[in-house]
């Protein structure tokens, strides 16, 4: 509009006069000078932001693992997320306890990412890019997150109907705290404090697929339940996790989660009421 408005004004104010020769204006070709600086200034722009990215890349992905760092293996399941510390023998699920990083005292976090069944992607926006979870296929990232505080992430790769619902947090804690959770995590699953409570989880369905450490629940491919209260969040994230949160997803997986792989097992209201009251135990 406003050009517009211009243009046709410039063609009314400066259109042919009275008096004015019909004759060509004189052509005049530019300046060498001029011509010479916008070609070579933007080239040199060019060239300048290229190395720079390349650097930044190649420094990106050349990083060396310092012996001090946090090695993490993050395994994407159909929907939820596994997180092994390869070093300290920790086994997780959906909460990612990472130490803060000082520029004073770096402390970095390399992710290997592995799939147990379909591509995923692992997004946690305030820490990093997105990087492909894929099935047979080894891929590695790192973090040095420089502020405390619990991140949130997604899985960024359609990887069927509770995709959206495939979430994560990144807790950022300071290194005292990062050490005194390693601690709590490292040690075996409590004591029960009901023989009975326990045996009425033991002889269910659900060891087949879940570990509690020291007992013989030895299951792999349900998230590990050693220190499951230790966490926040129950079903990747996707509720507070406590008794009464923890009741209903026993009851029944399916009516948070439909699709998700945890069946649901037949329990009267005693046994359930036993099932939590164990699992409650496990700090
Ligand atoms: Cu996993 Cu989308």
């Amino acid at each position: 509009m406003i050009v517009a408005s211009l243009l046709a004004y410039a063609v009314i104010r400066f259109g042919y006069r009275e008096g004015d020769s019909r004759s060509e204006p004189a052509q005049v070709y530019g300046s060498n000078q001029v011509e010479i600086a916008w070609t070579v200034i933007p080239i040199l722009i060019v060239f300048v932001l290229a190395m720079s990215t390349a650097r930044i890349t190649s420094a990106v992905q050349d990083q060396q693992v310092p012996k001090d760092a946090v090695n993490v293996t993050v395994i994407g399941h159909q929907w939820w997320w596994e997180f092994r510390y390869t070093d300290l023998k920790i086994t997780t699920a959906n909460e990612l306890h990472v130490p803060l990083s000082t520029t004073a005292e770096r402390k970095l976090t390399f992710l290997t990412l592995k799939s147990a069944d379909v591509a995923h992607g692992f997004w946690v926006p305030q820490l990093a890019g997105k990087t492909d979870v894929i099935p047979n296929r080894t891929n590695r990232m790192w973090i040095d997150p420089k502020e405390l505080g619990i991140y949130l992430g997604n899985c960024s790769e359609y990887c069927g109907t509770q995709h959206a619902n495939m979430e994560l947090r990144v807790v950022v804690e300071t290194p005292e705290d990062f050490e005194k959770w390693v601690t709590q995590q490292q040690e075996r699953a409590a004591a029960p404090e009901s023989a009975e409570n326990q045996r009425a989880f033991l002889s269910s369905a659900c060891i087949a697929c879940h570990t509690v450490s020291g007992t013989r629940a030895l299951g792999r491919t349900g998230p590990d339940l050693t220190h499951l209260i230790s966490r926040q969040t129950l079903a990747a994230t996707e509720v507070p996790n406590n008794a009464a949160t923890l009741r209903d997803w026993i009851k029944d997986p399916q009516r948070l989660k439909p699709g998700n792989k945890m069946p649901t097992i037949k329990l009267n209201d005693t046994q359930l009421d036993q099932m939590v009251a164990y699992l409650t135990t496990l700090h």
